[in-house]
């Protein structure tokens, strides 16, 4: 193989990511704009019973099965509030669209951290940016001792995942919850670490056409800090449950041990898992010292750009590392968007950021690692999008998921000019034009792309979107837009109020 090709996507803004997305941030934000975006970022109520859509245009009558979305929908208990856009309570979404017809439901993940704030009508479960506060009522002993505790949080509120055929919702800790997707119930809680040495997984593993699932989570055992590859089968025995059969196939050492990075996905290609490790940094003494310095895990986080960006390839067959250290200047990337193996190269798409300075300098003097032996290829890449260009900022990318992998042409996203996606847009890597589709007063979430049924071209099928208003007398709705042309088919109003969240999946029905 020789050197790895990186195309970057867009810039989605600079400055410190965790603070931009605050809760107090995205309220103040409002300020800024035209219009107040606030009730995106407040909390609703679920709508536990399906209610009928209103359909506008048409809903294609070959479309049959579940838009699913998760997201934060509760930002209190009592007088508690949380302090980040992360935090909220997940909030089930289901558009389920057949004949033609759509209905709506949604229901609050039942998770232990759910109830346990619902009963004592506080927060007493710590999330991301909130550290909750320790119960008055228990005696100081239990207080103190509490302190050196780390939480884990099963408030899955990032994502739908599969594994061996079982829907769960994920967030990035140990906890996964299983799902029903039809009726949107709770089922059991799953621990990772009870089925492999991980400390949590990220919310968008891969998956191969098969159904094997490859995901990442660290691991902070007595070997010290790892990055893990992990493999899920495809299949269930009859006697197994859940994550049973899950293996970790490769194990990567961190560039310092108490500071691994923090990632929220990363590439696969036929062959190869390609991990980015990023110059985000966890440091696990401020984890580890949270309590007592009274803050939260966010807190634990920083940008420090004089490590360097590190893309380390492992066969996904073997476990196997390559033996070149693939590495470039400082960049921050929550989403990647597909990776594939061209004439001898990895190609990685992903939607990108500087970290706002030119460290290419210092970042050669820092190169950590200088002892190792690997042999070192500097990476370059290119931009897929003007940054001129209004839709400037993509993110939320999602592509036929047949091309996962593989070459490709198409994919789909959120534009962000600022904090709230206000157009949804097409973009071709080939020609590096985009279509977009937007409509003032609206914001679209994450577009998921369903394929007409035994289609073989990349974009004959529909794109899905959740469009939002924070206009109290405008109704949200489930779009539904020609993949090719990106000209909308049809919508389907529902009067609900729905805040703005994160990830989705498109459930088929079983016929
Ligand atoms: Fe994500």
């Amino acid at each position: 193989m020789g050197a790895v090709g990186v195309s970057r996507g867009l810039q989605a803004g600079t400055g410190s990511l965790k603070k931009l997305l605050s809760l107090q941030n995205l309220h103040f934000s409002s300020q800024a704009q035209v219009e107040c975006m606030a009730p995106l970022f407040q909390t609703v109520s679920e709508t536990p019973k399906p209610v009928q859509a209103k359909v506008f245009g048409t809903i294609p009558e070959w479309i049959n099965g579940s838009l699913l979305r998760n997201g934060p929908g509760q930002f209190e208990f009592g007088e508690d509030k949380y302090n980040h856009w992360f935090d909220g309570m997940a909030l089930m979404h289901q558009f389920k669209i057949k004949n033609g017809a759509v209905t709506y439901m949604s229901k609050f993940l039942e998770s232990d951290s759910y109830k346990l704030n619902k009963s004592q009508n506080r927060i007493v479960a710590s999330e991301f940016g909130t550290l909750a506060v320790p119960d008055p009522c228990k005696t100081l002993y239990d207080r103190f001792m509490s302190k050196f505790k780390i939480d884990s949080t099963d408030n899955c509120n990032v994502n739908y995942v599969l594994y061996k055929g079982d829907y769960y919702v994920s967030t990035e800790t140990n906890f996964m919850r299983k799902v029903d997707p039809e009726a949107l119930d709770t089922l059991e809680k799953v621990d990772w670490s009870k089925f492999i040495a991980v400390n949590g997984a990220t919310a968008h593993p891969h998956y191969d056409p098969d159904g094997t699932s490859y995901n990442m989570g660290n691991s902070y055992g007595k070997q010290g800090t790892r990055y893990n590859i992990i493999k899920v089968p495809s299949q269930k025995s009859a006697s197994e449950e859940t994550l049973e059969g899950a293996q970790v196939i490769c194990s990567i050492e961190p560039q310092e041990k108490m500071k691994p990075s923090y990632y929220h996905s990363f590439g696969m290609t036929e062959n190869y898992v390609v991990f980015i490790e990023l110059p985000l940094k966890l440091n696990l003494m401020k984890i580890i010292t949270s309590k007592i310095r009274g803050k939260s895990f966010s807190s634990s986080l920083s940008w420090e750009p004089d490590f360097q960006t590190i893309f380390h390839v492992v066969n996904k067959h073997t476990g196997e590392p390559h033996s070149v250290l693939f590495y470039t200047k400082p960049f921050m990337s929550f989403h990647q968007i597909n990776a594939y193996e061209d004439q001898g190269c990895i190609v990685i798409d992903l939607c990108g950021q500087d970290g706002g300075e030119d460290l290419d300098a210092l970042s050669l003097q820092n190169l950590r690692k200088s002892e190792h032996t690997l042999d070192k290829v500097w990476c370059t890449h290119e931009n897929l999008q003007d940054h001129s260009r209004e839709e400037y900022g993509l993110e939320f990318p999602q592509i036929n998921y047949k091309y996962n992998a593989r070459k490709y042409r198409y994919f789909y996203g959120c534009g962000f000019p600022y904090l709230v996606a206000q157009s949804l847009v097409k973009m071709d890597v080939q020609i590096k034009k985009p279509k977009v589709w937007k409509e003032k007063g609206f914001y679209p979430s994450e577009p998921i792309f369903v394929p007409y049924p035994n289609s073989v071209e990349e974009d004959k099928g529909v794109i899905l979107s959740a469009v939002l208003t924070p206009h109290q007398d405008k109704n949200i709705f489930l779009l539904v837009l020609d993949a090719k042309d990106f000209v909308e088919i049809g919508r389907a109003e529902v009067p609900v109020k729905m805040p703005y969240g994160f990830h989705g999946i498109f459930v088929p029905q079983k016929s």
